[in-house]
């Protein structure tokens, strides 16, 4: 188990101002904030601050505005949403030398600074925008286990100034991650889908030792169904991959866990057209695969019937077209049920997969969803996050 600093280590937090690096990085369209749930998330621990008589200075980043440009990217909607949720005002303030005193002469507990990579310094990872942040606190907290494998001035060099400290989603979320891997019930099943198994594969080839059942599916199991010899039609398929994918039986094999590829499949020859069940020999040169079919379905049920511990990465189909999310929905629903009939540990995690809990309507139904995209992956695929190795106690 990994030692981080917490607030327990912490003798008094009262009356202090706490540099609060939070994930804010939401969705926005037409200038609203179209995803809440990354602010809902911190509402408690926000307000309990706010209850010490902490000011507390909301610092997050939103987006790539230097590569992208500055326009659509202030955190200004932010501010206002956050108001609405955290139910305070909130002073919002440009980052710069005058930062420090608007801090200390506002009136409000509640600030939020405007996005952190506005200054280059920020992605660079640069002591001097670091020192110049932490001038602005006198602690600091991480609530953003999302962005904490960036090694960026307001995660990263803001600790060589400030006396700094995991905040209590970060315990949870690396705690519930640590409970796939050390001490796992056993037997352990792991669901990667997704379509680019070149982005996976460090996550699978790390995870294998550790699991009893290895499920692949979403486009990436189409490598798998070609170098079984299947035709898979017009499908998507990652081009120069056979090395990765015989490395990845060779690797199921040494490690005993053993993997599981779907047995049929939705075809379809259009994304707006509903699809056919097919098994995967009766698929044609015209047919693009959608989803698992029906069989593969049941398969994956019964092996999470019997599984005591569940990670699950990556939806198994074109969730966002109703007539291909059957397959994701349903691995969604048995989860939910076996996490409550049979106490299973169910734990999920990056954007889309969270995307696809929520669109089944089981997001309250896992052990632990993790809200982290990057993060959640690099941590299974066992490098360290910069942004913890400096919380470590
Ligand atoms: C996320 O949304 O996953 C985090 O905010 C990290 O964002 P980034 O990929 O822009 O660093």
């Amino acid at each position: 188990m990994s030692q981080l600093k917490s607030l327990k280590d912490l003798s008094k937090i009262k009356g202090k101002t706490v540099f609060l690096r939070v994930d804010f990085n939401v969705p926005i369209s037409g200038g609203r904030v179209s995803d809440t749930t990354k602010i809902e998330k911190l509402k408690t621990n926000i307000n309990s601050l706010l209850n010490e008589k902490c000011k507390v200075i909301l610092a997050s980043h939103l987006g790539r505005p230097q590569k992208k440009g500055r326009d659509g990217l202030s955190l200004k909607p932010v501010k206002k949403i956050s108001e609405k949720i955290l139910g305070h005002e909130i002073d919002f303030l440009d980052i710069n030398e005058e930062t420090k005193n608007n801090v200390k002469n506002s009136k409000q507990k509640l600030i939020m600074l405007e996005n952190l990579r506005f200054d280059s310094g920020e992605e660079s990872n640069s002591k001097e925008y670091a020192k110049l942040l932490s001038s602005f606190a006198d602690v600091y907290i991480n609530e953003a286990f999302s962005c904490s494998h960036r090694s960026h001035a307001s995660i990263d060099s803001i600790t060589d100034f400030l006396d700094a400290y995991a905040g209590s989603t970060i315990i949870d979320e690396v705690e519930a991650l640590e409970k796939v891997f050390l001490n796992s019930k056993k037997p352990v099943a792991c669901l990667i889908g997704g379509s680019k198994i070149s982005t996976k594969i460090d996550l699978i080839i790390n995870l294998m030792p550790k699991m009893d059942f290895m499920i692949i599916g979403g486009a990436m199991a189409n490598n798998f169904f070609k170098h079984e010899g299947f035709n898979i039609g017009k499908s998507l398929i990652e081009q120069n991959i056979e090395t990765t994918i015989k490395s990845i039986y060779q690797e199921s094999k040494r490690h005993e866990c053993e993997l599981i590829l779907p047995i049929d499949v939705i075809c379809s020859k259009k994304f707006d057209q509903a699809g056919k069940n097919k098994k995967l020999s009766e698929v044609n040169d015209d047919d693009i695969i959608l989803d698992i079919g029906i069989e593969s379905t049941d398969k994956i049920d019964s092996i999470l019937q019997k599984s005591k511990t569940v990670l699950w990465n990556g939806p198994f189909g074109l969730f966002e077209y109703d007539d291909f999310a059957n397959g994701t929905n349903d691995i969604s629903r048995s989860i939910a049920k076996y996490t409550k009939t049979n106490n299973l540990i169910s734990v999920a995690g990056g954007g889309d997969t969270l995307a696809a809990i929520k669109k089944s309507n089981h997001q309250n139904d896992f052990t632990y969803i993790s809200t982290a995209g990057g993060a959640f992956l690099e941590w299974l695929e066992g490098k360290i996050l910069p942004g913890l190795k400096v919380l470590e106690k």
